[in-house]
């Protein structure tokens, strides 16, 4: 990739603020979502399947993965390139050893107008009762806790590892106390196997300040046996919400937004902020391709440009072969600029099915 014609023109790194970079479907690159480890202490049945994430699975060496210092030195030059918002994924990122030491590296980054990255991270929640605290103090602004129920033998059975709800919530609680916050909630709706816990979920984070999203379950990956009689779209999931709560539509926080905001009205049909709101992430009833301004970028230094993609650019060979920055920043502008990836509004379409298979999301990242 760094092996450029002298003549090309190299992306100096400069100020992208006025939008210079911008891919064939004239979307900005706005999201990073950093993928840190390719493990998890789940094996959550839409995600990593115990059959094929068994004892020998083969998960990525340690050599693989990029250091801190190189993913820190890649997210600067995508800062440059637009970037606002890192997410760190994994896998569970929170089984990263010593991740607190990346969230410095990546909290001292600044867009070129000098302000800080919105830096978050998306975890099962596991390990939060734990490190909420070292991760605040480190620089981390927020997380989003992944719970796909309340009730707990319908959680365990999903999470496969027989975790229980209790500690999640503990986590929950810990990353609000320590300032993690607004914390949001993720639950991966599956028709027949926790759409019963639709309404349970909203009456217990209503009023708690915690956005609960409701995703629908996508085919990601290769391995999780997607039918689409599973997927409960979101319109209908909205229905059940408003038999029980009123609900009213909100105006998006930021262009590119995943979710489809709605707020918990009062007696007067007015939004409640109080009582807060939720989220409807309609990737395959709705897709959001149109404006979608993210990038990924894999355990092993892979930008992907696309969750649904099938390969991804290799970064980690740049940076091991002593690319300078221009060149890896020239890279990056080449790869985004000739992006047309939207994989979510072509699906069940002959272009969605003629592509490569599909890379899996605990290894990209969610
Ligand atoms: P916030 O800024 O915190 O709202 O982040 P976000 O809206 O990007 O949400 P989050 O990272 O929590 O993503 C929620 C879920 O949406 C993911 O776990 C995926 O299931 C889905 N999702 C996120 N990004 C994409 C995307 O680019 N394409 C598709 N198809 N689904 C996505
Ligand atoms: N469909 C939708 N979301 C998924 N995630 C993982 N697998 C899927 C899937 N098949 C998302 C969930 C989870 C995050 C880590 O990844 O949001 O909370
Ligand atoms: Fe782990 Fe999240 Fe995947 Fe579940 S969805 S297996 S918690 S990475
Ligand atoms: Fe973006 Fe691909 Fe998701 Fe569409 S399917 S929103 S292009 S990541």
């Amino acid at each position: 990739m760094h092996n450029r014609p002298m003549a090309e023109p190299v992306i100096p790194l400069v100020d992208q603020r006025n939008g210079a970079l911008a891919d064939q479907l004239g979307r900005p690159l706005r999201d990073l979502r950093i993928s840190v480890t390719d493990r998890c202490n789940f094996r959550c049945t839409y995600c990593m399947p115990k059959e094929v994430f068994g004892k020998d699975h083969p998960f990525l060496p340690h050599a693989a993965l990029l250091s801190f210092e190189e993913i820190t030195r890649l997210a600067r030059l995508f800062a440059l390139q637009g970037v606002h918002k890192i997410r760190l994924t994994g896998g569970e990122p929170l089984l990263r050893r010593h991740l607190e030491g990346l969230i410095e590296q990546l909290a001292a980054l600044r867009t070129p107008d000098g302000a800080p990255l919105d830096l978050t991270l998306t975890t099962n929640g596991s390990a939060l009762a734990r490190k909420a605290r070292a991760l605040k103090a480190a620089g981390l602004r927020r997380v989003t806790v992944s719970l796909d129920a309340m009730d707990d033998a319908v959680f365990r059975r999903m999470n496969d590892v027989d975790f229980p709800v209790a500690e999640v919530l503990d986590g929950i609680a810990a990353a609000r106390e320590a300032g993690l916050g607004p914390i949001k909630v993720n639950m991966v709706v599956k028709r027949g196997t926790n759409d019963q816990e639709i309404l349970p979920m909203a009456r217990h984070f209503r009023g708690t300040g915690i956005a609960l999203r409701f995703i629908e379950y996508m085919d990601v990956g290769s391995t999780n046996g997607w039918r689409m009689d599973e997927v409960l779209p979101s319109r209908e999931l909205l229905a059940r919400l408003r038999a029980e709560m009123p609900l009213v539509p909100l105006a998006p926080t930021a262009p590119g937004e995943t979710a489809e905001r709605w707020g918990h009205a009062d007696a007067s049909g007015r939004h409640d902020p109080a009582a807060g709101e939720i989220g409807l992430i309609s990737s395959v009833t709705r897709a959001f391709c149109g404006s979608c301004n993210r990038a990924r970028l894999s355990t092993e230094g892979k930008l992907f440009l696309c969750l649904f993609a099938g390969h991804g650019y290799d970064l980690r060979a740049m940076l091991r072969g002593g690319a300078p920055d221009e060149a890896i920043a020239d890279a990056i502008a080449r790869i985004w600029r000739g992006r047309s990836d939207r994989y979510s509004e072509l699906r069940g379409t002959q272009a969605a099915a003629d592509g490569e298979p599909h890379v899996e999301m605990s290894y990209i990242g969610g």
